[in-house]
């Protein structure tokens, strides 16, 4: 499978780093659609309050980490300090209320593994899955977007690999391949990675900030504004890292035994979280450790048929990077 591997970056990589940056653009919601979500948010939380007054309106997912494209969903967990509520009478509930408001295709998904309510607010064409009480997505969510603002080249790279992945249908977790929450962590990893690192690890650094949640004690490092500089000793553009990025998924990984892990800020091995081999549905082919539920690995999703897609897609990219005339194109034409 590697008889093709590649060494050294193509000569006119540099070349390319305006036509990515600017696609990166092109992503970047505008701020009509901020505001459209505020909007949106404060009708919901009007609604919420009044029948249960003590609970809280967060968002999570890709509005609120900073890596969401324009026209994304969003991700609203309702959070309620209550032991004794059942998350389905609530969701139910809460799927009358919000069709007597009038919102459409209000949907209550009880069954699924995060149960929700699925609706389109009409008004302003938005989208959004309402959950309860998971509230380390929302902690979750502050640690990307905490990274987001220490180096802007995140940001870029992740965007562009999100976009490759949709493009190329390798998005989709109910097919076996990854989900967006992820490819940010590679992303993130990735970045933790380079010589010299463009970002640092939040989470062995001293705790600025620490909740526990679910029991579990989330604490890391979040007075990113002293971070800026971080990445300062690395000159290396976004088309080099996006080459990188795929390079190392398509020819470095091994994939056999090793585990990337965001938390520790290195590569761990499958022996060591005892991820060696199957257990029930977890086939661990592809290892990225949650960076606070760190028995979850995120790739417990990709199974046999799978994880050779998405090698193959890695590799493709990978020589389009290197060969192609025109890699802003290729890169993302549709499967
Ligand atoms: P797009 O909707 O594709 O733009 O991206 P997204 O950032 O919203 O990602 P995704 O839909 O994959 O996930 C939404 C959020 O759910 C993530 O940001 C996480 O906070 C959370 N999440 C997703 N998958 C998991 C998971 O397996 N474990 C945990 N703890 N949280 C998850
Ligand atoms: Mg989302």
């Amino acid at each position: 499978r590697n008889s093709r591997r590649l060494t050294e970056c193509r000569r006119d990589i540099d070349r390319l780093d305006a036509p990515f940056l600017a696609i990166y653009e092109s992503l970047i919601p505008a701020e009509e659609e901020k505001a459209k979500q505020k909007q949106f948010l404060a009708l919901l939380e009007k609604l919420v309050c009044k029948e249960w007054p003590n609970a809280k309106v967060y968002i999570y997912g890709s509005c609120a980490n900073s890596f969401g494209v324009s026209k994304s969903d969003i991700d609203v967990c309702l959070a309620i300090d209550d032991l004794y509520i059942n998350k389905v009478d609530m969701l139910l509930k809460l799927a009358e209320i919000l069709k007597s408001d009038n919102l459409q295709d209000v949907q209550a998904l009880t069954r699924a593994r995060v149960p929700i309510v699925k609706l389109m607010d009409p008004v302003t064409g938005i989208s959004c899955d309402i959950c309860i009480n998971n509230v380390l997505a929302v902690v979750n969510t502050k640690l990307l977007r905490d990274y987001g603002e220490i180096d802007a080249r995140l940001r870029q790279l992740a965007f562009l690999v999100k976009h490759w992945a949709k493009s190329r249908g390798v998005n989709e977790t109910y097919q076996g391949t990854l989900s967006s929450y992820a490819y940010v962590l590679m992303c993130i990893h990735f970045l933790q990675q380079r010589n010299p690192p463009i970002l640092p690890c939040l989470q062995r650094m001293k705790p600025t900030y620490a909740v526990t949640v679910d029991n579990v004690e989330c604490t890391f490092f979040d007075q990113v504004e002293k971070l800026r500089d971080f990445g300062a000793r690395n000159n290396e553009n976004i088309s080099k890292l996006l080459w990188g990025f795929f390079y190392y998924w398509a020819y470095c990984h091994d994939y056999a035994n090793n585990v990337i892990s965001v938390r520790a800020g290195c590569i761990l091995r499958k022996q060591e979280k005892d991820w060696t081999r199957r257990v029930g549905n977890d086939r661990h082919l592809i290892c990225i450790e949650d960076p606070f539920e760190t028995s979850h690995d995120l790739g417990r999703v990709v199974d046999k048929r799978s994880i050779r897609v998405l090698r193959e897609e890695f590799e493709r990219a990978a020589e389009i990077m290197q060969y192609d005339p025109n890699p802003c194109v290729a890169l993302f034409e549709p499967y």
